[in-house]
């Protein structure tokens, strides 16, 4: 089994986890997907930088140049389509899709999401938000989670956790950092193999 499938990943901002991806593919962690397409829905979002840096192939497509969320759905998946896409992973990226696009692409999308799902996770935790909570709450231990897309936010069916431990005088920005470096970047490469590897290995059986 030596194919790889394409790889879309979709950004909204500075794309550390996009890095991250790049990186393993570099190193030979993530061996089962080749990233052909890095779309973004921010203009000048620094992540487009980083692909073009690393001669991959970019898009944006912001959301408020559509005139509906059919619309600018309808550009991704013609976008998704014309370059064979196999699996979507959303790093970093702020945007609801709709539940016919996610239905479209079951157990195809995935997500990386900035703590230990279930907690501090759902509509309304995104970003900062995220570690404003868990502090707030004053858990000693969060982490990151890497789970399928369906149709509720960070519902899907969970691929890979990791936890970070919480100190004395973290602030929602020390701590996203540290979550960030410890357990996103790291776990994002290898569920993001783990999938791809597994819809190989399902693809040649069915041969
Ligand atoms: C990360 O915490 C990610 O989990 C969240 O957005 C943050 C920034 O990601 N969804 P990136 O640097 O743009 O990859």
């Amino acid at each position: 089994m030596n194919k790889q499938l394409n790889l879309a990943v979709l950004v909204s901002g500075g794309g550390t986890n996009l890095q991250a991806l790049i990186d393993a593919e570099k190193s030979g962690i993530l061996k089962s997907g080749k990233i052909k397409l890095v779309i973004s829905n921010t203009k000048g979002a620094y992540a487009l930088t980083r692909a073009e840096n690393n001669s991959i192939k970019t898009l944006t497509l912001d959301k408020k140049e559509f005139v509906s969320r059919e619309r600018f759905e309808e550009a991704l998946i013609s976008a998704l389509d014309f370059n064979e896409i196999d699996i979507i992973v959303l790093a970093g990226f702020m945007s609801i899709l709709s539940a016919d696009f996610v239905k479209k692409y079951d157990k195809r999308i995935i997500n990386v999401h900035p703590s230990l799902i279930p907690s501090f996770c759902g509509v309304g935790f995104y970003g900062l938000k995220v570690h404003e909570k868990a502090l707030e709450k004053g858990v000693k231990v969060t982490g990151a989670t890497v789970h399928f897309v369906n149709e509720i936010a960070d519902d899907g069916e969970i691929i890979m956790q990791k936890a970070v431990n919480v100190r004395k005088n973290d602030t929602p920005e020390i701590l996203q950092k540290r979550v960030m470096k410890l357990a996103e970047w790291k776990i994002l490469p290898k569920a993001l193999e783990k999938v791809c590897y597994n819809l190989l290995k399902l693809k040649e059986i069915s041969k």
